[in-house]
């Protein structure tokens, strides 16, 4: 076989790869030579903005099948029959580094999947945590600065972690999850993934419900000790992007089996705790696990950036059946991600083959910047008009909500057991005296490093709350550490 014509970007021959053109031998380049211009332009755009939290992440192909009924609480098209697949894109992530650190480090982990429906695409971006640091979004700027590198060091400041969630006691149970032995997954493989908000699903007679979403893993949990990891991170970086380009590669198909907690409208009301606090989980006594389906991941993606990259995942993309919730985190979160998608990528993100429904868009939006949808020559660009353009359905994708009271910057409702502490306490009591160990010496490791007294103080105060016992030995964890 012949090899291919090498081109220019416009697909003209190009003569020397090897060689730019110069005035005689061994002069100066000429600005004619428009291959070697093109090259070097090119090369010096190849940046486009890394996301700003979760940038360093691994991506993959897939499918998700429904395996049991759930037609009796959402009439979302791709979960109506069992045996039903549809087409899925994941991008699991780190959140703090940036592109390029490390994989094998203690944080969360993003679980954003992207439904390819009949009906348009249901992105759910979750992580591998049921749980979050904090329950309104007005915070989240400035607990993502605390987390990330300082504006003067340059690095990541355990005076400003912890200075954050001294001020911030509902952390405390996410906290305690962080620093137990899942805060540091082997690969990505070998975690959960929650949805970990509230959703709002309905049926076909129009009844709602709230629910949680839980997918467990059937490579069964692995994870890494402090020690183990921060070995890993310095001799292979890129631990989990290798573990899951690798494994599909070799034929492993790795899978999930989903499963919701499902709660009637009618009881959130009197719920002990407040559902729509992503800082609180419900617990599987009062809302048991029902089994959906498999998602199975099959293929990896041809090119990382064009696919990895490039992947938009909004939590505002819901498909009928499926809707939000009050969540004020969830809330936030419907604004802020279509929004970090028109800054990184550009107002036609969604024509981009990865991020492009299957169902073709069909509306009245045009132009931008890169827009490459014509749509054919009798389109309109306006509605309503007389040319059969496309209509809306008059059908709500989700339930409505029922509200009362005045607008104002309201503290979230409190329920019965709505304290900052008590999960995190329960989380503490339910691990082994193993795990317990590790959890404080892991804490300790942190804590100990931070210069102020009192911020020290202030977060040994959320860990005696949440347990004394957990209160007390980390007092004397961090003391020991600090005294020597
Ligand atoms: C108010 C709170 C939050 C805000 C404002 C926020 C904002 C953002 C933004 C701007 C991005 C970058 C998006 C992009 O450039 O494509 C992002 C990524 C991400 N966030 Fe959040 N986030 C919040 C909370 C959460 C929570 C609670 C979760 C999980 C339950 C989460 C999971 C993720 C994931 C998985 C990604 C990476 C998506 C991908 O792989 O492309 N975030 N977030």
């Amino acid at each position: 076989m012949p090899k291919p014509t090498l081109t220019t970007e416009s697909g003209a021959p190009v003569a020397d790869n090897q060689n730019s053109a110069s005035a005689g031998v061994g002069g100066p380049l000429l600005l004619q030579d428009q291959h070697l211009l093109e090259k070097l332009a090119r090369f010096n755009r190849e940046r486009i903005p890394e996301r700003v939290v979760h940038a360093r992440g691994s991506g993959a192909h897939g499918h998700f099948e429904v395996t049991d009924d759930v037609t009796a609480f959402t009439r979302a098209a791709f979960l109506s029959q069992i045996g039903k697949r549809t087409d899925i894109f994941i991008r699991f992530s780190t959140v703090a580094g940036n592109l390029g650190a490390a994989d094998a480090v203690r944080d969360p982990r993003g679980f954003a999947l992207k439904f390819y429906t009949e009906e348009g695409n249901y992105d759910l971006v979750g992580n591998n945590t049921p749980v979050f640091f904090i329950k309104d979004p007005v915070k989240f700027p400035d607990f993502i600065h605390s987390q990330k590198r300082d504006p003067f060091t340059g690095i990541q400041e355990p005076d400003n972690v912890w200075d954050f969630w001294a001020h911030a006691p509902e952390a405390t149970h996410q906290v305690t999850w962080l620093f137990g032995d899942r805060g540091i997954p082997a690969s990505y493989r070998h975690m959960n993934g929650y949805g970990s908000h509230t959703y709002g699903w309905v049926n076909e007679a129009g009844e709602a419900f709230w629910v949680k979403y839980h997918f467990k893993t059937n490579q069964g949990i692995r994870c890494l000790s402090t020690e183990q990891a921060a070995e890993l991170a310095g001799s292979d970086p890129d631990s989990h992007q290798r573990d899951l380009v690798q494994s599909i590669e070799r034929g492993v198909k790795p899978s999930w089996t989903l499963y919701v907690q499902i709660m009637p409208v009618a009881e959130a009301a009197d719920y002990r705790f407040n559902p729509f606090d992503l800082t609180k989980v419900w617990p599987h006594a009062d809302y048991p696990l029902r089994r959906v389906g498999r998602l199975v991941l099959d293929r990896n993606p041809d090119n990382v950036f064009a696919e990895v990259e490039q992947s938009a995942f909004s939590p505002n993309n819901f498909v009928p059946g499926i809707g939000p919730s009050p969540d004020k985190m969830l809330q936030g979160r419907l604004f802020a991600y279509a929004d970090a998608h028109r800054y990184r990528l550009g107002v036609n993100h969604t024509q981009l083959a990865v991020n492009a429904p299957k169902n073709p868009a069909a509306n009245y939006g045009r132009d931008g910047f890169m827009a490459t949808n014509a749509q054919g020559r009798h389109a309109k660009n306006y509605e309503p008009n007389s040319y059969d353009g496309p209509v809306q359905t008059d059908q709500p994708l989700a339930a409505a909500l029922a509200v009362s009271g005045h607008t104002g910057t309201h503290p979230a409702p409190e329920h019965t057991k709505d304290d900052d502490f008590f999960q995190a306490g329960e989380l503490y009591r339910l691990m082994s005296p193993e795990e317990r160990s590790r959890l404080i010496a892991n804490i300790a490791g942190s804590l100990s490093q931070v210069t102020r007294d009192d911020v020290i103080e202030a977060n040994l105060a959320h860990f005696h709350a949440a347990d004394p016992d957990y209160g007390k030995r980390l007092q004397a964890a961090v003391r020991e550490l600090r005294e020597n």
